[in-house]
């Protein structure tokens, strides 16, 4: 039976089992026990110690958040200085680091580690027989800030080191940072609270340190990992580096787990192409590799210069960020029509290639983010991704810069640029005939659900694009045996059936014609019903926003991308030419049934039969148009129970009046 454990017994224990669980999960990332576990045992140390004030301590687990806002930070002298690196930016910097370090030891081969170089900022911790006494920012090197009550709030810094064997006095360094996942939360925060949103990990962890509240800290998702000692008194550290890592991490320090020990400069140099290629999907910014020479003996021998040691190197990655100039902001025009700001830019090295435009990726972001042309900005290149502007330097702008003007009009076709309230991204509306669109709007057209033509996909598309052969959908019943059998991976056979399946593809469906127009939100389901209500394609065309949506499933934004659709001028030429090309379709006698055209009516009061949008749908499907007021153009009011102003206003115009019954006898006829 296990003996009940007096308060202070059971605090001391809840707090060793919350420490190692901690361990586990920020240091080892391995968890043993489920969150709900690791609630229960915070939440009883809490209860403990709200019972039990006295026996709370400042290595408490719950003690993270405690000091009141600074009104400064205080100096921190560092016993040990904090020294910075000197860089290589390419492989012969490398090699020549390398060769000097074998020729002062005088040694052929010497072994370095190789850890990633963290972008964040660089922090001291001292601890006192194992109990975190003060964090403090590098500063210059020799004084920094005392930050102790905001390194307490980041949950991978132990406030007592687990195990044992560590000196008495040890000052742990290493780097803040912010991951990937944490600064994308923190801004999406910032966002939904209206404030202003970080440019990058490395700034953000920098402001979240320098908080002089350290409620404000806590909140901010830092985390540490270390990757050296400076000062160690009253204990043995061990003589390689690796190994004082190996250690640190034991005593519930956070350490990188790909750290390797590498000797020869060829396997520096693999090591960094590797981490190179990790660059983008680790959790973490890193600006380049650090090489140290593992053996602390040697690392003596070899000494400082001014503020660097001789035994380190960083191999930096090329800038993923630089400052350039906006020349000019134009628009560029998607596959699928996206209009996209895009920077002009003044050429920039930045990611490791020449860059002379960068996304702004649309209208809102241009001004949240404020780009005027004439701005110095930040530009940033991550591996394969677009360029993109990150943010304005507010300061640097000059008096002639200018405001970005979103355009109407289409770069490409000019076409109407469409922007649906509620949505981000413009749209060019000329789908069928823009030139940005072109392969895009000819595969859809060509697919399965659409006019089904067999043999023509992707890869044809392309070549017949490419070598002009056809300008729109429409070419492609221009098309002859002899211009398509000239492509390559075309022989005469394939050609010849493809013709056929052009042909045999003239004979469709509307709602299959309907939906290969490619109209944004259109899709087949949309199109069947739009087909089924109209039977034809001329009343289609016609159609106002109001009637389409009196279609069930037919909302206000589809009904504005139809007609848009339909009002470019060049969407309609392409259309006529398919027509001649002799697509056609079954017309439903509903189409041609048309026997309310040019008639108006207005519905007023509550019928019993159906609802007043039934009413106005059935009426429509006639060719009738249904109006919302009386005028002396209304061909009648159709008045149910109640009956509103409308029908004295009929009455006093000397317009019909109909009851519902005589509207259920004109439906009928
Ligand atoms: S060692 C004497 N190792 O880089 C060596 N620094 O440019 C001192 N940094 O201030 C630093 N990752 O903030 C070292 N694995 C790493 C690092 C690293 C990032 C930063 C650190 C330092 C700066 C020097």
């Amino acid at each position: 039976m296990a003996v009940k454990k007096n308060p202070a017994q059971r605090v001391e224990q809840l707090r060793e089992q919350i420490r190692f669980h901690n361990y586990r999960y920020y240091v080892l990332d391995d968890p043993q026990i489920p969150d709900a576990e690791y609630d229960r045992l915070w939440r009883e140390l809490q209860s403990l110690e709200e019972a039990h004030p006295e026996l709370i301590s400042a290595d408490s687990p719950t003690q993270r958040i405690g000091a009141e806002p600074l009104n400064a930070f205080g100096d921190v002298r560092h016993e040990v200085p904090m020294l910075s690196l000197d860089n290589a930016f390419d492989d012969g910097e490398l090699s020549e680091f390398d060769r000097r370090v074998r020729e002062r030891l005088e040694l052929d081969e010497v072994e370095y580690t190789a850890e990633p170089k963290l972008d964040g900022l660089a922090v001291s911790l001292l601890y006192e027989h194992g109990i975190l006494l003060r964090g403090a920012t590098r500063g210059d090197g020799s004084t920094g800030e005392d930050i102790t009550q905001n390194v307490r709030t980041i949950h991978s810094v132990p406030l007592r080191l687990i195990g044992d064997g560590y000196p008495a006095r040890l000052e742990v360094r290493g780097e803040v940072i912010i991951s990937h996942a944490g600064f994308q939360a923190l801004n999406e925060r910032a966002q939904q609270q209206g404030q202003k949103l970080f440019a990058n990990p490395r700034n953000a962890a920098a402001g979240s340190l320098r908080q002089l509240d350290p409620r404000v800290t806590a909140r901010r998702p830092l985390e540490m990992y270390c990757y050296g000692v400076g000062l160690a008194a009253g204990g043995k550290l061990p003589q390689r580096h690796s190994e004082i890592l190996q250690r640190l991490r034991g005593w519930g320090l956070r350490v990188y787990s790909g750290i390797e020990c590498v000797s020869a400069l060829q396997a520096c140099i693999d090591y960094y192409r590797k981490l190179e290629q990790q660059r983008e999907s680790l959790p973490f910014d890193i600006d380049g590799v650090v090489f140290k020479v593992d053996r602390l003996d040697l690392q003596q021998q070899l000494g400082f210069v001014a503020r660097a040691p001789r035994w380190a190197i960083a191999r930096k990655f090329p800038a993923q960020e630089e400052l350039t100039r906006v020349i000019g902001i134009d628009v560029q025009v998607g596959r699928t029509g996206a209009i996209t700001p895009v920077a002009r830019l003044e050429p920039v090295f930045v990611g490791g290639v020449t860059v002379t435009n960068a996304t702004l990726h649309n209208e809102d972001e241009v001004r949240r983010k404020d780009v005027h042309i004439g701005d110095t900005v930040i530009v940033r290149r991550a591996g394969d991704v677009i360029p993109e502007v990150v943010s304005v330097m507010a300061d640097r702008r000059p008096e002639n810069a200018r405001a970005f003007v979103m355009p109407t009009r289409c770069p490409v076709c000019d076409s109407d640029i469409e922007k649906v309230e509620g949505e981000v991204v413009a749209r060019c509306t000329g789908g069928l005939y823009c030139e940005a669109q072109r392969k895009e709007a000819i595969r859809h057209f060509a697919s399965r659900r659409a006019m089904d033509i067999e043999g023509l996909g992707e890869k044809l598309v392309e070549q017949l694009v490419e070598h002009k052969l056809i300008d729109d959908v429409a070419g492609l019943y221009d098309l002859d045996v002899e211009s398509l059998a000239g492509l390559e991976r075309m022989g005469e056979k394939s050609a010849r059936n493809l013709i056929a399946a052009l042909e045999k593809s003239k004979q469709t469906t509307l709602d299959r014609f309907l939906y290969s127009l490619g109209i944004r939100e259109v899709g087949d389901a949309t199109a069947r019903s739009l087909a089924r209500d109209f039977g034809d394609l001329g009343p289609l065309i016609d159609a106002t926003e109001e009637r389409l949506e009196s279609i069930p499933d037919i909302g206000p934004v589809v009904a504005k991308h139809i007609v848009h659709f339909f009002q470019q001028p060049h969407n309609i030429e392409v259309i006529e030419k398919l027509r001649n090309a002799r697509v056609s379709w079954p017309v439903t006698e509903k189409a041609a049934h048309q026997p309310l055209q040019g008639h108006t009516y207005v519905l007023t009061g509550s019928l019993s039969v159906m609802t007043r949008d039934e009413a106005r749908h059935r009426l429509q499907q006639l060719g009738a148009k249904v109006s919302g007021s009386v005028s002396s153009k209304t061909t009648a009011v159709i008045a149910g129970e109640k009956p509103g102003s409308k029908l004295a206003k009929a009455e006093s115009l000397g317009v019909a009046v109909l009851s519902e019954q005589d509207l259920l006898q004109l439906l009928e006829q």
